[in-house]
């Protein structure tokens, strides 16, 4: 190894602007270090390997101790580049045992709240910083198309405008001031873009999908985030039209470099390189997959060891100009000289890791957001349980009424991404839904718990790993129902006043790769629901689940609360709601179907088909986007519009006057969508454009301003173009997407 003089190095002088800093370095680089620079290993393999013998610039997946181990690692090379460690904290600083882990991403987008998303990026982004991890795979804007799909939680949910606020809100949190915030996080945009259109929900299928709907729908809240300055881009796994969405010109260069003038970094998604050689078969080896790769712009390889030989035979044979690398690594310097990392490479700080890692303000913020997720979609009077004059027993029944791994979601703890928190988070911190019932209810209720059914067992996949090594997911063999476990479920609920039954989906049903054919809840919880019934106690189904299921017939009337994996406090903040100490705040951020078969259910679908429902079934989704009771009601009056004809600069007004009909205090979320009446291609019968959060106190009454900016309604024409074309367009204000609770107003846009 030369030895470089680390003290006459002009990449090494803080005071020499960026670029110079990067040509020095560059031009001191070999070509494997180049190589390397690009790389982004798993810590939990060879760490050695990764950072003395490839070069990595960069390692994801990295237990407490690695991250400590990585740094003296990268002490000991010729050139001392440091490393951008990466990490999923997509809710919550997902496998630090201990921190706090909030609402899944879907949780969160039920809030319909920015500043409280904002506040939760930057906790995170205050835990993750502390423990010397730079960069976290957060957020997903992918919109959710097809319910089955294992990644629906991941997500927020099914509306492009709704999806760019809150990305546009988690971004800034994790950003923070900005690079020089020692709390402030890299953001990624992911997975760009395309990849939730799968088909059937087969995670990672081919995405068919055109520029121009990639463009109405689906590129809009990345084009907001890259304009704002989301510092990283992440990949999809997907192939579009034949191509690799890792190497899709079009997309990469084209739009995201070029219309959107993007200077961040694009990192592909695992193994993104080594798929395109041995699963979708599109490129012979990894010399030709890596040349690809990089000719189409990639900065940084996630977990592609290979792409390391690949790339050095690529230039060996002409395939690849080094010129090529040296743009993608180019980029990454840069990154990490803004971020200061060769001056304070952001190691772990004890000290702030004390104080910082599920500070009481965090943990309140989780509450908060757990209570605001929480949505409200049926009641026929049982809810709010309230203090009664007699004493009240409460049967607790369910599988996940008292499971706390279960309640935190996919990537948190033992999600079955890392292998250093085989038990989770720790049980202490988290509250299930029994703990909450039994904080909470008056000294002398009674809460008793059975769990009345099981879910689920594993068994191996015969067909052993992939091809890339990687595990299998286990096949999920469904729990038959047990008559012993039902007939004492039945029993509690028949000597009590009301049951609670908590059910929903588990780990081994969510996930990468985990997508599911039926939408039904699985194993023994349906035969429990419908004993449940039979017994006639007042029933309240809380179904915490990952993404929207398909409930049995026979508690179709029952009330109803959803709650997404809601975190930490999730349990604490769903008994507040059933004791009826907080309202229901939370709306639908994606549609619930009534049958799988109805897929797919997002509210904003294109017009144009023979008649309105299938033979055998309604296509009206079980619960539509928006939706989200109080427990008081609410009346809105007629909409007034106050900007009947505007031009494309104007901004549309209209006024309504909401009403709260009820005893109790109601929050509400004022819908506003846009009909385009007539549109010279195809486009959705109406879309999201604004929403505003009301309080009303009862018997309150308040005149509610909603303002669209004419400019917003646009439809992409047939050329691709997003335009605003003249003519006829309503607004469409009301509680929720439903077109039987929508009050349309007429506007005209010159
Ligand atoms: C694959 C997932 O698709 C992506 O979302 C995640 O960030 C990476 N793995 C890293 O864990």
């Amino acid at each position: 190894m030369t030895t470089v003089d680390l003290s006459t190095s002009p990449y090494l002088d803080p005071n020499l602007p960026v670029d110079d800093r990067v040509a020095d370095l560059l031009g001191r680089m070999t070509l494997p270090e180049k190589v390397g620079q690009m790389l982004q290993l798993d810590a939990r393999e060879d760490l050695d390997e990764a950072v003395l013998g490839r070069h990595a610039g960069s390692i994801l997946h990295t237990s407490p101790e690695k991250v400590l181990q990585a740094a003296h690692l990268t002490a000991q090379t010729r050139l001392r580049i440091p490393l951008l460690v990466a990490e999923d904290c997509i809710h919550g600083h997902s496998f630090w045992e201990g921190a706090t882990i909030f609402p899944t991403q879907l949780g969160m987008a039920a809030t319909w709240d920015t500043d409280l998303v904002e506040q939760v990026a930057r906790a995170t982004a205050a835990e993750v910083a502390a423990t010397g991890i730079h960069w976290t795979f957060s957020p997903v804007l992918c919109i959710a198309r097809d319910l089955r799909w294992g990644r629906v939680n991941e997500t927020f949910g099914e509306d492009p405008f709704l999806i760019g606020e809150l990305a546009s809100a988690m971004v800034r949190g994790y950003q923070g001031g900005g690079l020089d915030d020692p709390d402030a996080i890299l953001a990624t945009a992911k997975h760009f873009a395309g990849y939730s259109e799968t088909q059937g929900g087969r995670d990672a299928s081919e995405a068919d999908i055109s520029h121009r709907k990639l463009r109405s729908w689906f590129l809009p809240p990345f084009e907001r985030v890259a304009r704002e300055g989301c510092r990283t881009f992440m990949l999809g796994y997907q192939t579009t039209d034949g191509v690799p969405i890792t190497i899709n010109d079009w997309l990469l260069s084209d739009v995201l470099r070029g219309e959107w003038g993007y200077t961040g970094t694009l990192i592909t998604d695992w193994d993104n390189i080594g798929r395109m050689v041995w699963e979708q078969k599109v490129q012979p080896d990894y010399a030709h997959a890596a040349a690809a790769a990089v000719k189409a712009g990639n900065d940084m390889v996630m977990t592609t060891p290979k792409f390391f030989e690949g790339a050095l035979d690529a230039v060996a044979s002409g395939m690849l100009d080094e010129s090529d690398i040296d743009r993608a690594v180019a980029r990454i310097l840069s990154l990490k000289f803004r971020f200061g990392l060769f001056e304070n490479p952001r190691l772990p700080d004890t000290a702030r890791i004390g104080s910082v890692i599920a500070q009481r303000a965090h943990t309140d913020l989780n509450l908060e957001v757990a209570r605001r997720s929480l949505v409200l979609l049926r009641n026929d009077g049982t809810l709010p349980l309230e203090p009664a004059a007699a004493p009240r027993r409460i049967a607790v029944v369910g599988p996940l009424a008292d499971d706390a791994q279960t309640q935190l979601g996919d990537w948190a703890g033992s999600s079955g991404q890392v292998d250093w928190m085989p038990d989770g988070h720790p049980r202490a911190q988290i509250t299930t839904v029994l703990d909450g019932l039994r904080d909470l209810v008056p000294a002398d209720w009674s809460v008793e718990f059975t769990e009345g059914a099981g879910i689920l067992d594993l068994s191996d996949d015969p067909a052993g790993v992939f091809p890339d090594g990687q595990p299998r997911p286990p096949i999920v063999v469904p729990r038959e129902p047990d008559a012993a476990e039902i007939a004492e479920a039945v029993a509690v609920a028949e000597r009590s006043d009301v049951v609670v039954a908590v059910v929903g989906d588990r780990i081994e049903l969510v996930g990468e790769g985990r997508s599911t054919a039926t939408l039904e809840l699985v194993g023994g919880q349906r035969a429990l629901l419908e004993a449940l019934a039979a017994t006639g106690t007042p029933l309240v189904v809380v179904l915490l689940a990952s993404k929207p299921l398909v409930l049995p017939e026979a508690v179709r009337e029952a009330s109803l609360v959803w709650v997404a994996n809601p975190g930490m406090q999730g349990g604490r903040a769903i008994a507040e709601l059933l004791l009826g100490r907080i309202e229901p705040q939370g709306r639908l951020p994606i549609s619930f179907a009534r049958h799988a078969g109805q897929q797919p259910t997002y509210y904003n679908q294109i017009r144009g088909q023979h008649g309105d429902r299938y033979a055998d079934l309604t296509q009206s989704p079980a619960h539509a986007f928006g939706e989200g009771l109080s427990y008081s009601t609410v009346e809105y009056g007629e909409v007034e519009i106050l900007t009947p004809a505007v031009d494309v600069g104007d901004t549309v007004r209209a006024r309504v006057t909401l009403r709260n009909t009820g005893a109790r205090a109601a929050h509400e979320v004022v819908q506003v969508y846009v009909r385009d009446q007539v549109t010279s291609v195809s486009w959705a019968d109406k879309e999201l454009k604004a929403y505003r959060h009301v309080d009303l106190a009862a018997g309150e009454t308040a005149v509610v301003e909603v303002t669209v900016p004419a400019a917003d309604c646009t439809i992409v024409d047939a050329a691709g173009r997003r335009i605003v074309e003249p003519g006829a367009f309503e607004l469409l204000i009301g509680p929720s997407s439903r077109d039987e609770v929508l009050q349309p107003a007429a506007f005209e846009i010159r």
